[in-house]
């Protein structure tokens, strides 16, 4: 290792394909020298979900290009390299495959060390990429896939302290869409929707909110949702535009309220620890909701707590955050060979009993 660190990470567990350079400097800083995402959304849009054999067939196809763009994107050759990180789970196994077999070719013909990342820990560890958030932090990771609070103490040092039971927030935001014929992916169609909705007038549920733990379940609001389309269609023979309106600002309302009141509970959970910097930070396409940051702000404002949301960029599935949690790895003297093996289920927390429900991009944790 010279005086920099500079790692390759390479991600393709879900539906994108994804390679990144970053270099650490000798002051401590990381810089992302290049990072490439080649998205699947339209291959897979025709189907209404992700399809494993698709993704995994377009990532094998991608995946060496992705790797070509990434070095040439960052002026790096091979030889500047000081290690390969790959997602090595959990996520569609396919893909996982993919991945680790593309750095494993790499790694055979260059020589360099080879590290597995989690690609839960890749999200949770975003945070310290982009604002060098201490250790422990409170991490709410919310996305189509996965939902869960999680303390972060070092790059493989987590405890879990609840998540949904069910469907993903933004799996419910995708459904949400799709019962209302909004266009996919639902969650940015169902918020403009509820910014001119009153979030009143409809009465939804707030699955487990009053449960003393942190776990959440969103399945039964979809539901919920449905049988009040319906009951208006039967009344009136249609949806309005401010029936429609009105639907979405009751459900994110009953989302964020939801969120709020659990991560209000982990923070205590959190607090417990006596935290040096409190920080709650949160990464996922949902993290994206305007009115889920502005809920998750007042709590911390409230708390005294700092609220970091990395950029939408590096809060969705990307290749830096999988080099970097590579990095943190290395630097703590993680090394893997060629028996790393794909993963498609790796809790980050292996103590902490499985939850029921796994998303529609797969079997997360
Ligand atoms: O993290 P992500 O890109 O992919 C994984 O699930 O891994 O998250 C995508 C999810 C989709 O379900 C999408 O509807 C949701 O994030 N999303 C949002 C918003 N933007 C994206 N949900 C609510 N509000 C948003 N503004
Ligand atoms: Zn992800």
């Amino acid at each position: 290792m010279t005086e920099t660190l500079t790692v390759l990470g390479i991600e393709s567990s879900c539906d994108d394909t994804a390679a990144a350079v970053l270099r650490e400097t000798q002051d401590g800083r990381v810089e992302i020298l290049s990072s490439v995402v080649f998205g699947q959304t339209e291959l897979h849009s025709a189907f209404g979900g992700v399809v494993p054999e698709i993704a995994a067939r377009a990532h094998a196809e991608k995946l060496d290009h992705c790797v070509q763009d990434a070095m040439a994107a960052s002026s790096t050759t091979f030889a500047e390299l000081d290690a390969v990180a790959v997602t090595a789970g959990p996520g569609l196994i396919g893909g996982v495959i993919s991945g680790v077999m593309c750095a494993k070719g790499i790694v055979a013909a260059t020589g360099l060390p080879l590290i597995g990342v989690n690609h839960l820990a890749g999200h949770a560890l975003t945070p310290r990429l982009t604002d060098q958030v201490p250790y422990p932090y409170l991490m709410l990771l919310v996305s189509g896939g996965h939902c869960q609070f999680l303390i972060a103490r070092g790059p493989e040092d987590f405890t879990r302290l609840g998540g949904t039971i069910d469907d993903a927030p933004g799996e419910a935001f995708d459904k949400t869409a799709r019962l209302l014929g909004l266009p996919q992916p639902g969650g940015p169609a169902v918020q403009a929707e509820a910014e001119n909705g009153d979030p009143k007038r409809f009465r939804f549920p707030r699955p487990l909110k009053d449960r003393a733990d942190c776990n959440m379940s969103f399945s039964g609001l979809k539901t919920a949702l449905m049988r009040m389309r319906d009951q208006i269609v039967a009344e009136k023979g249609g949806l309005s535009h401010q029936d429609r309106a009105d639907l979405c600002a009751g459900f994110q309302d009953a989302i964020v309220d939801v969120v709020v009141a659990k991560t209000k509970r982990a923070l205590e959970l959190y607090m417990n620890e006596a935290p040096a910097y409190p920080t709650i930070a949160v990464a996922g396409g949902v993290a994206a909701n305007t009115a889920i940051r502005a809920g998750l702000q007042a709590l911390c404002a409230e708390f005294k707590t700092q609220f970091v949301a990395p950029p939408l960029s590096l809060c969705t599935d990307n290749a830096a955050m999988i080099a970097y949690a590579g990095m943190e790895r290395f630097k703590a003297g993680a090394r893997d060979d060629m028996s790393l093996s794909a993963r498609p289920r790796w809790p980050l927390d292996q103590t902490s009993p499985a939850l029921i429900g796994s998303g529609k991009k797969g079997a997360k944790a």
